[in-house]
């Protein structure tokens, strides 16, 4: 149903002094309700006006994203929230100052402003206030809240770079802005403000050991604790997406097992003649000298392993292997966001050791 067909123009442009002339073009555009997408410290998002339903609606269509599933609006400064929400809790305002500009998303009580589209009927809004540079200069620019999902098609890997935006929407964007790769690399952390309890939707960027040092009841959404604690996961329980089109296999639990369940596994795979892509931590690398895989490796720690998490499963599908083994990165920290995209993108396919 995509009922403009475009040529996508990308631009180049410093992502820490983002210029003022590249900023206004992609402004203009936004403005007149064209799609611009943008790097943030997350991930890129695919962009347009949240004041207008036809805009938003070239998204969703552009994305080829189911229509019961809501953006986030961006915001740069506090006065824009007053725009996008009602009913703001004391606690918001304290979250902002504590997390904002950054990777956390408030769900708040919407205001008739934002058309229903933006939040796929619901009466409440995701917002967030990026902190990056051209994401920011950009929202100003605009002088308009910005209603932005992850710059991907529907059910891929995120995109971190503009090479990834282009590969899933080349011609169904207007403009992409080339700020070089997010930093982060997985998406912000999404609190739920508006039940009874302070809810985690999904995990992100800001950890929920730093959330809970500003509110130490906030609850976790209870699939991913049950998928941790249960040990067992139903394919198809967990929604499809974040995946590569290779299947991924996700390996848990004491990491001497793993790596070794690992490359049983591995051997098993490769004497059946399938391709094999290992998704892999430095340290991992040593174990599976042997094996003769495509490698990706993720980096030391847990944030070198977020910003190459999405990378390592594009370059992996992109080298054509059949399935990829990963294992979990504990729980702490970025552990949680990594574990929960780790989770989604193996679709149910884990391995307990
Ligand atoms: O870091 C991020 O959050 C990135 C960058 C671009 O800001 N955006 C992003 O958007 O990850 P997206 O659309 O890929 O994921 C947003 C999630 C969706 O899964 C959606 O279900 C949830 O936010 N969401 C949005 N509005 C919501 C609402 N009103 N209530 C509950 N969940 C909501
Ligand atoms: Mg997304």
């Amino acid at each position: 149903m995509m009922s403009d067909i475009k040529k996508t123009r990308l631009f180049k442009i410093d992502s820490t002094k983002p210029d003022n002339a590249l900023i206004k073009v992609a402004a203009d555009a936004i403005r007149s309700g064209l799609l611009v997408a943008f790097p943030t410290e997350t991930v890129y998002g695919l962009g347009a006006n949240a004041h207008s339903a036809e805009a938003v609606g070239k998204i969703y269509a552009a994305k080829e994203r189911p229509s019961s599933d809501p953006i986030i609006v961006h915001i740069c400064n506090l006065a824009q929230l007053e725009d996008v929400a009602v009913e703001i809790p004391d606690l918001a305002r304290k979250l902002a100052s504590q997390f904002w500009p950054g990777p956390l998303t408030l769900v708040l009580v919407r205001h008739a402003n934002v058309p229903s589209i933006v939040s796929a009927g619901l009466d409440t809004v995701a917002v967030r206030m990026p902190s990056h540079p051209v994401a920011l200069a950009l929202i100003q620019a605009a002088n308009l809240p910005i209603a932005a999902p992850s710059a991907n098609r529907f059910a891929r890997p995120s995109a971190t770079t503009a090479d990834h935006v282009l590969n899933d929407l080349r011609d169904r964007v207007d403009i992409i802005l080339d700020g070089g790769s997010a930093t982060i690399g997985v998406e912000s952390t999404i609190l739920d403000l508006t039940g009874s309890h302070p809810l985690v939707l999904r995990p992100g960027g800001v950890t929920l050991e730093a959330l809970r040092s500003v509110v130490p009841d906030v609850q976790l959404l209870s699939k991913y604790l049950d998928a941790d604690d249960a040990g067992i996961v139903a394919p198809g329980m967990l929604l499809k997406h974040y995946s590569p089109r290779a299947t991924l296999c996700l390996f848990s639990g004491d990491l001497k097992n793993v790596l070794s369940a690992m490359h049983d596994f591995a051997i098993q795979e490769i004497s059946m003649g399938r391709r094999l892509g290992l998704l892999i931590s430095i340290t991992d690398q040593g174990h599976f000298a042997d094996i003769p895989a495509e490698f990706f490796i993720l980096g030391h720690d847990l944030n070198e392993i977020s910003h190459n998490l999405f990378a390592g499963m594009r370059t992996l599908d992109a080298a054509g292997v059949d399935s990829i083994l990963v294992h979990d990165f504990g729980r702490f920290g970025l552990g949680a966001a990594l574990w929960d995209r780790l989770l989604r993108a193996s679709e149910g396919r884990l391995i307990r050791c």
